[in-house]
């Protein structure tokens, strides 16, 4: 897979370089560039936004420095290749485990940068096939999004992952949350791993981590468990956990979700 970021801040994708994708990109497996935006500038003072038209508080990137860029990157590769060019984006489709999975299957993805306010909106439209967001919050720019769906991505590029295994036990791959993990040692500071690991009984075991995985998500994301297939034994294990006392967190989100369990937009003071 072959990676292009456009940034006006190339630094923040040096973490691409630990770990996996780092083992990953020197295996060859993944090619990953960091653009600056700036190096397609034409003024003195390389001016890359504006402020919007309409008024309003903040900036908007002017569509100039963007096109530039994308043509020359895009047309790096010969007529024949388009990458898919995604905008990060708290306005954009909500990133899932299922979306990082299509784009995995992608030969190259472009990730184009923005600050909050966003890109002028007629080069998203030439430009862009997606634009995601990772969840109902607000950060600066898109830099630290492109880290977290290129971290998702690519874990599930073939031979990425060590145990393929580890993949499809994760939250989210069966729908549910995942359970908690032990090792060991079996007795720590007097709290003892649940006997049925220990036990050697798989079938045992199995039933266990499902009971567990259906626990946990009954109590920390209901609103997962509409799109799960329960059998009469699941269901009564859903029904315990939600009689109970809240998740350990201590908070009932349950409560404060709506009925979609979206939660209500809190706006900051001052
Ligand atoms: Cl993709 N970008 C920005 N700037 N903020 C976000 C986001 C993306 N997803 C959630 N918040």
């Amino acid at each position: 897979m072959r990676v292009d970021v456009i940034t006006i801040f190339p630094a923040y994708l040096e973490p691409l370089r630990l770990s996996l994708l780092g083992k990953a990109r020197e295996r060859g497996m993944l090619e990953i560039n960091a653009h600056d935006l700036r190096d397609w500038t034409t003024d003195r003072h390389r001016t890359v936004d504006d402020t919007p038209y309409g008024g309003g508080p903040g900036m908007v990137m002017r569509p100039g420095p963007w096109d530039a860029a994308l043509r020359a990157i895009t047309g790096s590769a010969g007529p024949a290749a388009r990458p898919r060019i995604i905008v990060p984006t708290p306005a954009g489709r909500p990133f899932t485990q299922v979306y990082a999975a299509e784009l995995a299957a992608a030969p190259w993805l472009v990730f184009c940068c923005g600050r909050y306010e966003g890109i002028d909106a007629r080069v998203i439209d030439t430009w862009a096939d997606d634009e995601i967001s990772i969840g109902d919050y607000v950060l600066s720019g898109g830099e630290v999004a492109t880290l977290v769906m290129l971290e998702a991505i690519t874990r599930l590029l073939p031979g990425a992952v060590g145990n393929a295994e580890s993949i499809t036990d994760d939250s989210f791959a069966h729908g549910l949350l995942e359970g908690p993990v032990y090792t060991r040692p079996p007795d720590w500071e007097g709290r003892r791993v649940p006997d049925v690991l220990m036990s050697g009984d798989h079938g045992a075991i199995a039933r266990w981590r499902r009971d567990e995985a259906l626990r946990r998500t009954a109590r920390r994301r209901p609103d997962l468990l509409a799109r799960v297939e329960l059998d009469a034994h699941d269901q009564a294990v859903v029904a315990d956990a939600l009689s109970g006392q809240p998740d350990e967190t201590g908070v009932d989100r349950s409560a404060a979700a709506g009925a979609n369990g979206v939660q209500d937009v809190v706006t900051p003071a001052g």
